[in-house]
């Protein structure tokens, strides 16, 4: 009997699988590697920056980017010099000036995603990336799986087909 309701589970789970495609499991909030230089979204809400005064592309490129220490040292080099946090990004211009950021949100090589097309959709950054401003510390709160992506496409009637966001021959 118990066998039985075992088969008949099994058998009524491979029934109600989808014939689509399931992605792989993500486990969210997925935290990152500690960043090279603390930096908090939430702490620097006082200074009422745009998102895109840090992320320049945000809006108009398919990168967002992330800020160089010269950004930075526009307000600290007056703005808490002495901090052992802020001595860094003094280390880092030194060196050229670029920051080695842990990557939170990545899709592999082989997508293409742009932020100017779903920019100019007027999808909200909160949408991919959650409530970034409200964070001290960032980890991936929202998915980027194959399925994250086209469920949203589907319910916006937004092609899902292969080659839109893979290069064919991939
Ligand atoms: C528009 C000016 C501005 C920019 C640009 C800016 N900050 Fe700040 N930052 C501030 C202010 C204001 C504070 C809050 C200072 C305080 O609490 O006394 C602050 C605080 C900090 C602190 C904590 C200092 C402390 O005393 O606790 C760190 C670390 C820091 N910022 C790093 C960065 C990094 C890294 C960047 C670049 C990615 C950056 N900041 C860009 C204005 C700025
Ligand atoms: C003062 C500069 C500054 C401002 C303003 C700023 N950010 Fe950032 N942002 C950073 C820095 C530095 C990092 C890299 C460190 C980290 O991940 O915390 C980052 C990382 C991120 C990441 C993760 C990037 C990745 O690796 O995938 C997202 C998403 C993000 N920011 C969104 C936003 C949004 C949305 C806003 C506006 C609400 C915003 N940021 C405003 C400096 C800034
Ligand atoms: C439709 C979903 C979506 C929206 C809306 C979105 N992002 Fe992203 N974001 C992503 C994905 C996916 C990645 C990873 C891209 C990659 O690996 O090439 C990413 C990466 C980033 C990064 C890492 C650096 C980079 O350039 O790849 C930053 C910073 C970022 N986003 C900030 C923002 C900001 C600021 C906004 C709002 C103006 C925003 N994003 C809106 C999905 C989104
Ligand atoms: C919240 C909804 C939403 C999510 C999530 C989303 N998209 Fe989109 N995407 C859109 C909309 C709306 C458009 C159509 C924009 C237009 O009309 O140009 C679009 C357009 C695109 C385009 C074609 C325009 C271009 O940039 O060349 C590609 C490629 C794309 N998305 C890839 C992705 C990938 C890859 C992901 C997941 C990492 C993703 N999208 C996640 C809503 C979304
Ligand atoms: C809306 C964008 C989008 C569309 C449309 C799309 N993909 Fe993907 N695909 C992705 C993303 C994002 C990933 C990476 C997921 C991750 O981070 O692992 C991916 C990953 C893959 C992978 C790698 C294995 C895996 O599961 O991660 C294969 C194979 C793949 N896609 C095939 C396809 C095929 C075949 C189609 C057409 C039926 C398709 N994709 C349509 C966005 C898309």
């Amino acid at each position: 009997m118990k066998i039985a309701s075992g088969l008949l589970t099994a058998t009524l789970l491979v029934a109600q699988v989808p014939r689509t495609y399931q992605g792989k499991q993500e486990k969210l909030p997925r935290e990152v590697a500690a960043q090279p230089v603390a930096f908090s979204h939430k702490q620097h809400a006082v200074a009422k920056l745009a998102c895109a005064d840090c992320h320049p592309g945000a809006g108009s490129k398919e990168r967002a980017g992330l800020p160089a220490a010269s950004r930075c040292l526009a307000c600290h080099r007056t703005i808490a010099p002495d901090h052992p946090e802020v001595r860094k990004l003094s280390e880092f211009e030194k060196k050229g000036g670029r920051i080695p950021w842990v990557r939170v949100y990545q899709v592999p090589e082989f997508v293409f995603f742009s932020h100017a097309s779903h920019t100019e959709a007027a999808i909200g950054c909160e949408t991919c990336h959650g409530p970034v401003a409200e964070r001290d510390v960032l980890a991936q709160e929202v998915s980027t799986s194959m399925t994250a992506c086209m469920s949203c496409h589907a319910a916006r009637e937004v092609s899902n087909d292969c080659q839109f966001c893979h290069a064919l021959g991939f």
